[in-house]
């Protein structure tokens, strides 16, 4: 673009059609550049100057748009849920090999299988500590992104993925490489460390939970339903496996990932060819050592019989190929000494016993807390203060005790005993016969009444924005907040008198508060915090009772008819709700103007006793044709039998067809169960 590109109204059609093609292949060559090579040509401030102009010109003409735009990598608008997607071929999982000899045996496996007493080619691999996706380019764009899922039929995460700046929106063109008319390329989806170490220092500035590792923090960016947040976070890419193809076959794995690069994939550049079973060994140590100071985690490596000739021969057995092993590190593990064992009281007034310990660093992060669990856990493996002990991370932020160096011992480690009363507010601590958990029964103990309110005020309840840790802790502590009804109550000037308030800040969590009043039954109900009922339980409470009024006075029985409750959930919700303090604190919710709004779906009976059995690809999502079958009484099971009532076929339907066949139960399509549930 010249610096003095005419306005983008004042283009033709034809000029503005011209610069759009010619911007968007440039800035997918920075993008590759950048993001795939890691070798930029151009200093960002201008590559910001290319994407502001294309935007201009999409939005002056927005039917000139391409949906492989550069600018399609900022996410699209919320997805209710994810589509199902069956993978044409299954993505299997790996064996492992935990040591050198380990090793050695596979390889000797491979040799044998191919009747030969020559070296083995291996292609060798960091093992990517990420998620499994499965990219599907028809004719060279990107259609299909989805994750690995139950390896046979994943989520389809297509908008998430076209965020991901590493991933090419088309695949590049280039002589000597048609492109295949189906590319089904497998990868890892990872989140880099050092992005991972920010993104958990904001979401603590923010009172979020943190993510327990980049593994998790993946998982959650991918499966996020917004994905504008997913293109907020800096997910990369390296693929590393192959789905099915059409027109373009390789003599070998080292082959076909020289023809991803060419496409412009991103390939690992730690990747390596090595004969025979020593050189594996070796890469594996130098993979080791180099650990620490690569931008993303790795817990070993893979490796892969390099031939696909040989790789056909050697086959697959349980869900695994015989030709490729995951060669995993030692976890990482560090000894330390217990200063101090401390009993920290959760929401439920649960006690856990954490660990403090001496600092300690553990795979590059700096360690000085570690979780006990619980006190079986404390007993079971005798840790005492004063204490040497292994810890173990396994890319965790929290790490565990691995156990005690017994041998260290001076005889001057102290034994640790749960408080009798509570450390915060001196209730009396109680453990429930047959319960891992101690428990503060303090009615109104503040690190109880804290948990309440940050998890009441929390996105997945009443989402109240603003309203954070130290926020609530002020909240507490001057007795403003005894309950959580109490929150609705309170003023802008009471805020403003907090220390550190601003009047506009004040202003701001006023109007969160009284937002959050509109709200769903099943966010109130999680919200409410009753013991054993978290998200998903809330929802089918939700869905179940349809209002506060009816789930207060429902018997433990009509709680056990419940799908997916069991006696001792029951038993907490109608306890729970039989406390009279709790009857208090909602009637004074609701009396403050919460009227939580139902999500209903009308029930019928037209299938009731009826089981199916599911098989193939149906062009709904999995989960709407189970919602469409349980919502007229269905209940759909998971292997077919003669007592199966109806098996519902879709599109290349697997062996549950065939024995339905076989048992004479009745097969429909899609229409004939929609004309069933009259739909
Ligand atoms: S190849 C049939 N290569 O490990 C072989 N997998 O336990 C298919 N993984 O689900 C996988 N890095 O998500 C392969 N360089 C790599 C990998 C890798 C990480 C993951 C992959 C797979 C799991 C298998």
């Amino acid at each position: 673009m010249t610096p003095a590109a005419a306005p983008a109204g004042k283009l033709s059609e034809s000029q503005a059609a011209r610069e759009i093609t010619r911007l968007s292949a440039a800035i997918e060559h920075h993008n590759h550049r950048y993001h795939v090579l890691d070798q930029p040509e151009i200093p960002d401030a201008e590559y910001d100057q290319l994407f502001r102009r294309l935007v201009e010109l999409e939005e002056a003409f927005p039917h000139l748009r391409n949906p492989a735009s550069p600018t399609q990598r900022v996410g699209a608008p919320p997805a209710q849920t994810f589509a199902s997607v069956r993978h044409t071929i299954p993505m299997l999982s790996l064996g492992n090999a935990m040591s050198a000899a380990e090793f050695q045996e596979f390889d000797e496996r491979v040799r044998r299988g191919l009747k030969t007493t020559n070296a083995v080619e291996y292609i060798v691999e960091p093992k990517l500590d990420g998620l499994a996706v499965e990219l599907v380019y028809v004719d060279g764009a990107l259609t299909i992104a989805s994750t690995r899922g139950d390896g046979t039929t994943g989520e389809n995460v297509t908008a998430n993925v076209k965020t991901i700046r590493s991933v090419p929106l088309e695949l590049r063109r280039q002589r000597g490489a048609p492109i295949p008319a189906r590319l089904e390329v497998r990868g890892e989806v990872i989140f880099p460390r050092a992005a991972f170490e920010r993104l958990n220092r904001d979401r603590a500035k923010r009172d979020e939970p943190p993510f327990a590792n980049p593994r998790n923090a993946a998982a959650g960016s991918l499966r996020q339903l917004d994905s504008r947040i997913t293109a907020q976070r800096p997910l990369d890419i390296f693929c590393h496996s192959s789905g099915q193809i059409e027109g373009a076959a390789f003599a070998s794995h080292w082959d076909f990932l020289a023809a991803l690069r060419g496409w412009g994939l991103k390939i690992n550049p730690l990747n390596r060819r090595c004969t025979g079973a020593d050189e594996v060994v070796s890469y594996h140590t130098e993979i080791s050592q180099r650990r620490e100071s690569l931008p993303y985690e790795v817990d070993g490596i893979v490796a892969k019989v390099n031939s696909i000739d040989l790789q056909r021969r050697l086959g697959e057995v349980s869900r695994s190929p015989r030709w490729a092993i995951a060669f995993k590190f030692k976890a990482q593990q560090a000894r330390t000494r217990v200063r101090n064992i401390l009993a920290s009281v959760g929401r439920t007034g649960a006690l856990t016993p954490v660990a403090e310990l001496e600092p300690v660093p553990v795979g590059g992060v700096t360690v000085s807390n570690a979780s006990l669990h619980n006190m079986d856990e404390v007993e079971r493996k005798d840790v005492r203060i004063g204490d040497m002990v292994i810890i173990e991370r396994a890319g965790d932020v929290i790490p565990y005790v691995v156990g005690v160096v017994t041998g260290e011992r001076t005889g001057r480690e102290r034994k640790f005993r749960m408080p009798a009363t509570c450390p915060v507010c001196g209730s009396k601590v109680l453990r429930e016969e047959g319960e891992a958990a101690y428990r503060c029964i303090g009615m109104s103990c503040p690190a109880k009444l804290r948990e309440t309110v940050r998890h009441f005020a929390s996105k997945y309840a009443l989402d109240i924005d603003g309203l954070g840790d130290k926020l609530v802790a002020q909240l507490i502590d001057s007795g403003l907040v005894k309950t959580i009804a109490d929150l609705y109550d309170l003023t802008k000037e009471q805020l403003t008198d907090l220390e550190r308030m601003a009047d506009k800040s004040a202003q701001n969590i006023v109007d969160a508060i009284a937002g959050s009043k509109r709200t769903t039954l099943a966010r109130f109900i999680n919200g409410l915090g009753i013991p054993q009922v978290g998200e998903h339980m809330a929802a089918v409470l939700a869905e179940q009772f349809g209002s506060i009024d009816a789930l207060q006075s429902a018997t433990e029985e009509e709680l056990l008819a419940v799908r997916d409750i069991g006696p001792e959930t029951a038993r907490e919700i109608r306890a729970f709700f039989d406390q009279k303090d709790n009857r208090t604190v909602i009637a004074r919710l609701t009396r403050a103007g919460i009227r939580p709004t139902v999500e209903r779906r009308t029930r019928g009976d037209k299938l009731a006793g009826k089981t199916f059995v599911l098989t193939g690809a149906l062009s709904m999502p999995r989960d709407e044709v189970v919602r469409l079958i349980e919502a007229q009484g269905g209940k759909i099971t998971g292997s077919v039998s003669k007592k199966t009532d109806y098996v519902v076929v879709g599109d290349e339907p697997g062996s549950k067809f065939d024995k339905a066949k076989q048992l004479g139960v009745r097969t429909l399509d899609e229409r004939g169960l929609r004309a069933l549930v009259g739909d």
